[in-house]
């Protein structure tokens, strides 16, 4: 259970709001006492006083700094982005749709880029920030079919480095949470004996619950975490 007051005062930002983690960590910023803006390609899927949604594809750069213009205008600042969205097409190479791929890489990685560095622009007005990617297993376990997407994930991290650096001197830390297998509508598109075999590599081979991710959320998003940046924390006992 989380302190009602722990995120008091803060905005978060979360891109994937509607299902599967992004809901879920959406959920517990706003039981957490935060203001929540959250971005997705449908309709709002969370009723709560202190929500926010916008409709943007994550794909389209300039849709996210529209999007940025009118959150701007409506909320004013960002203190805390999780950028969670993403899509999966799983495939061999040799047979991977060249458009499947280049959706992975537009919303995946040059997504993250155009909120991380949007938000970045508000963060520095109030020289504080926590900008955290979601990262995956994928990256260290390297299974065949996720070249383009690992690639993408793996992106993040480097991507997270490189901007810890540059957004450091106006206290704004930016990390990566890679998570293991969760249930989601992602997940469920994969053959249940792949994933059960990537499961099995893991040196913890179990399933991510809710609270394995909202645990390093909240570490990472802490302010005492201010010293906290460039990182890439793994869950499951991958690295
Ligand atoms: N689930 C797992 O086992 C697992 C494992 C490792 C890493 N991850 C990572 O964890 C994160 C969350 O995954 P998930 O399993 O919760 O995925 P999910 O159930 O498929 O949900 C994806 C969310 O991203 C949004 N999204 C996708 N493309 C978008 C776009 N072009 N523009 C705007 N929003 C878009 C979707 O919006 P709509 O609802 O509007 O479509 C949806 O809310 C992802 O970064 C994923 O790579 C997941």
């Amino acid at each position: 259970m989380i302190d009602p007051a722990r995120y008091s005062g803060r905005v978060a930002l979360v891109t994937g709001a509607r299902r599967g983690v992004g809901r879920m960590v959406s959920e517990h910023f706003l039981n957490g006492g935060a203001d929540l803006v959250g971005f997705a390609r449908g309709e709002s899927t969370i009723d709560h006083p202190h929500y926010h949604h916008y409709r943007v594809d994550l794909g389209n750069a300039s849709e996210i700094a529209a999007v940025f213009d009118d959150l701007r205008k409506a909320v004013g600042r960002v203190d805390i982005v999780i950028n969670n969205a993403a899509v999966l097409t799983s495939q061999y190479a040799m047979i991977m749709p060249a458009q499947a791929a280049q959706a992975m890489l537009n919303i995946n990685l040059l997504g993250p880029f155009m909120v991380s560095r949007e938000a970045a622009k508000l963060m520095r007005k109030r020289k504080w920030g926590r900008i955290i990617n979601m990262g995956s297993m994928a990256v260290s376990l390297e299974p065949m079919g996720d070249s383009v997407y690992a690639a993408c994930k793996a992106g993040l991290s480097t991507m997270a480095g490189v901007m810890a650096r540059e957004f450091a001197s106006f206290n704004v830390t930016c990390n990566t949470l890679a998570i293991t297998a969760i249930d989601s509508d992602m997940l469920n598109q994969l053959p249940r004996n792949k994933v059960q075999a990537i499961i099995d590599r893991l040196p913890l081979p179990r399933f991510a619950v809710a609270d394995d991710i909202l645990n390093v959320i909240d570490f990472l998003a802490s302010e005492r975490s201010s010293y906290i940046t460039a990182q890439t924390n793994y869950l499951g006992g991958v690295n």
